[in-house]
């Protein structure tokens, strides 16, 4: 099992931040890496794994007014480094860090491994939740 440690706060080289979302392929940031470097700076609470030579095999951010909502806008994993626990550090880090906050949620992509991964954390999807689902709105650029 790849061993690594946990570490909170934001300053990360660039090229660290780039690289790590380069490695689970979201063109959508690493196309924009100024504006990515900017989300991370800008983000209320950012957390990373390290490999045993320091490198950055995950990083996880949140968005937060630290009283009412914590909303986890992303949590990535190298591949070589994925299902070794790296995700559930990250997420429980924030978890930890607003466990005073009633609402935490983000939006992630429709596919089984997201579903696995966030239930297994104690996430309800929008539409489980009981006794009405939720109804999510989002708008992009
Ligand atoms: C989703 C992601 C962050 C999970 O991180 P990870 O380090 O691979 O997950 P972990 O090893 O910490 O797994 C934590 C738990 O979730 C469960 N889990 C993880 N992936 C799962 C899957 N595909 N299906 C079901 N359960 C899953 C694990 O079984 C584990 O349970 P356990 O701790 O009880 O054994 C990672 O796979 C990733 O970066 N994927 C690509 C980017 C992405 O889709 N990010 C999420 C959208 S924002």
């Amino acid at each position: 099992m790849p061993d690594f440690s946990v570490h909170v706060g934001s300053g990360i080289a660039d090229a660290d931040v780039i690289a790590v979302y380069e490695s689970v392929g979201w063109t959508a940031y690493t196309g924009e890496p100024e504006v990515l470097v900017r989300a991370i700076r800008n983000s209320a609470f950012v957390v990373t794994c390290r490999d045993g030579a320091g490198e950055i095999v995950g990083l996880a951010r949140a968005i937060s007014d630290d009283a009412t909502i914590c909303y986890v806008q992303d949590i990535l994993v190298r591949p070589s480094f994925q299902g070794s626990g790296a995700g559930r550090a990250m997420l429980e880090a924030i978890q930890s860090r607003y466990r005073h906050v009633r609402q935490t949620v983000l939006i992630t992509d429709n596919g089984p491994g997201q579903r696995g991964f966030y239930q297994t954390l104690g996430f309800t999807e929008g539409s489980d939740f009981s006794p009405e689902p939720l109804r999510m709105f989002a708008k992009f650029r």
